[in-house]
């Protein structure tokens, strides 16, 4: 493994953005920018011995200051959708700005997705990090977050979030790359294969997209992956939950959850590009997003990117998590850490769960 630096560009008020190149052995390389911790190219052997880049993204820095679908980011300190942006802590009403017609959606952009974070080479991984500050967004908490980005040999690119608070707060980053293992510029997802260790979403409410606090079994639905199945096959089902957000864009309970074994939970794959990329993580729920409002834009080296040409998987606590005493709690005491890992492994080949 190796990191290599290079200047990406600058920012309007002259503040350099640095790209981070991390190499294995297998000549896999992801390039991250300290600006927003954006994963902006993640390139993978290909069976003839080229690279392909799986990762949707831009080539300016400028860009990434619109970056409107998130492409690469980290979202933080709360991801997913916060109903009319309002919970509670120890009675108190906290209310976050409301950017999601009725919802809190990915905290705010001022808060981690569109600031330069502090990088530092340590070893062979790049630590990123950064301080959201108390009352940003509503937030209660200096909010100190650590994100360790590394690539091993067996081409596991691994995220290591370590976030401490200095006042009670809800913590819950998440990383939101869209990936096309066809390469980042091959068009639709529809053909790629996915399987989830999941037997359950969180229904989401037909008025706000919010979940209800309500677990639907996946059986018998669109939402089934047990057995893995493309991702076109039933996105376009007549299926209110399915209809309401256009497509695949829901949080699938994960099997296995006990707070902190690391284990795979999800496989995309490509019978095409022969290659299967598996999610590991520790955490309880993975937001699925198969891309459906992917406004049709300029993307990497004149790419044009549009609905659907990559997914997003994005491991997470449930959404709306503060509202629902039933889920997973994202509250976080004074001093308390918050530690998750989340690993895309890319592997040669396909084999079918
Ligand atoms: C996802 C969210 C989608 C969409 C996307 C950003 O996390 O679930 O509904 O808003 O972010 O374009």
């Amino acid at each position: 493994m190796s990191i290599t630096k290079k200047l990406f560009g600058k920012l309007a008020d002259g503040r350099e953005v640095w790209m981070f190149s991390l190499v294995n052995k297998n000549n896999m390389q992801a390039d991250i920018i300290n600006y927003g911790a954006n994963l902006v190219n993640l390139l993978v052997p290909g069976q003839s011995g080229e690279r392909v880049d799986v990762n949707l993204g831009y080539d300016t820095v400028e860009e990434y200051t619109v970056n409107d679908g998130y492409f690469g980011t980290v979202v933080a300190p709360n991801c997913n959708r916060i109903d009319g942006g309002r919970f509670e802590i120890d009675g108190k009403t906290i209310q976050m700005p409301i950017n999601d017609t009725l919802n809190n959606l990915h905290t705010s952009d001022d808060a981690t997705q569109k600031q330069l974070w502090d990088a530092k080479e340590e070893g062979d991984a790049l630590v990123l990090t950064i301080r959201v500050p108390d009352g940003l967004a509503g937030l209660p908490g200096n909010k100190d977050i650590k994100l360790t980005y590394s690539l091993s040999d067996d081409n596991e690119l691994k995220l290591h979030y370590e976030i401490t608070s200095d006042a009670k707060t809800i913590i819950n980053p998440t990383n939101h790359s869209y990936f096309n293992l066809d390469g980042h510029a091959a068009g639709l997802i529809h053909d790629h294969y996915l399987w989830m260790d999941s037997d359950a979403i969180t229904e989401l409410s037909l008025q706000k997209k919010i979940p209800t606090g309500e677990i639907l079994p996946v059986a018998g639905t669109a939402f089934d992956f047990r057995k893995a199945k493309k991702i076109g096959q039933d996105i376009a089902n007549d299926e209110a939950q399915l209809t309401l957000v256009g497509g695949y864009d829901h949080n699938w309970i994960l099997n296995g959850y006990d707070g902190h074994t690391v284990r795979l939970v999800a496989k995309l794959m490509s019978k095409e590009a022969n290659r299967t990329m598996e999610v590991y993580t520790d955490l309880p729920g993975i937001q699925i997003y198969a891309g459906n409002f992917i406004s049709t834009q300029r993307g990497k080296g004149g790419a044009t990117y549009s609905k659907r040409m990559g997914i997003a998987m994005e491991t997470q606590f449930y959404p709306d998590a503060p509202n629902h005493p039933n889920f997973p709690s994202t509250v976080y005491d004074a001093g308390q850490t918050y530690e998750s890992t989340t690993i895309y492994r890319i592997i040669d080949g396909v084999d079918l769960p």
